[in-house]
């Protein structure tokens, strides 16, 4: 329904005030915000699923191990299952070649890209960053992270978009080569929550500012 409005205003000439200005950031009431903050359990285990079924097909999360997943409530086991559903490339081996093999607790979410240049080839020239310290390496953080990923719009009148780049009026320059990663459902979360984009772009920010600083909360005390 916010998506919706949001889509509304920004997509009518009537929302659109000069050419085209970035809207002031709207500070989110997050689980983790303030001295006392923590992260809210729920979040984190459906933006795992998000982060699986959309966002790893382009970024690579390379300094969150699977083994650390243990701080949001996964046993072994599940983590363990969790990491054999990733392809992680190894070696080499004694014949000096590269191969591929499941994923251990140990590994790090992988690249979905061989290198940065396939990276690129597969987006437009466009380079998907590492997320790892996403919101710690953006001005504005989460509420900056979720911002973006809400606010895609058609361009206002006058603003012609390149090839392959969408309207988002957060992102510096306002044309993005990432093009909006979410549509309604998008997802079938496991606890039966309603994947609204809203929802999606919540849980997943939630689950970035985990992994930005976990050592804010849990990692400390297990000791990583
Ligand atoms: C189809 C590929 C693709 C998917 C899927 C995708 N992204 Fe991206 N993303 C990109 C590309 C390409 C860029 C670089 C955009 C640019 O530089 O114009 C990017 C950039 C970003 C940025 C950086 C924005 C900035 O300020 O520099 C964030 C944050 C981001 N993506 C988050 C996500 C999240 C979270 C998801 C999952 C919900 C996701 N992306 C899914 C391709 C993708």
């Amino acid at each position: 329904m916010k998506a919706l409005l949001l889509f509304l205003l920004l997509g009518t000439p009537l929302g659109v005030k000069a050419e085209s200005e970035t809207p002031p950031l709207t500070q989110q009431l997050w689980s983790f915000s303030g001295m006392r903050g923590t992260f809210d359990r729920g979040a984190l285990q459906r933006s795992l699923q998000v982060c699986k079924e959309v966002c790893s097909a382009c970024h690579s999360l390379k300094r969150v191990r699977f083994r650390e997943l243990q701080a949001l409530g996964f046993s072994a086991e599940d983590i363990k299952t969790f990491a054999q559903s990733y392809e992680i490339t190894d070696g080499p081996n004694n014949e000096g070649e590269m191969f591929t093999r499941a994923g251990l607790p140990s590994d790090a979410f992988p690249n979905p890209f061989k290198n940065d240049q396939a990276s690129r080839a597969g987006n437009h020239g466009a380079l998907p960053p590492d997320l790892s310290l996403i919101v710690k390496a953006r001005a504005g953080g989460a509420d900056y992270i979720y911002a973006l990923l809400t606010s895609y719009s058609s361009p206002p009148r006058g603003i012609k978009l390149g090839e392959n780049m969408s309207y988002n009026p957060y992102f510096p320059g306002h044309q993005i080569a990432m093009a909006p990663p979410f549509v309604v459902d998008q997802v079938t979360y496991a606890d039966g929550t309603p994947a609204t984009v809203d929802q999606m772009a919540r849980d997943v920010t939630t689950f970035l500012a985990w992994t930005a600083e976990p050592e804010s909360e849990t990692r400390k005390a297990m000791g990583w």
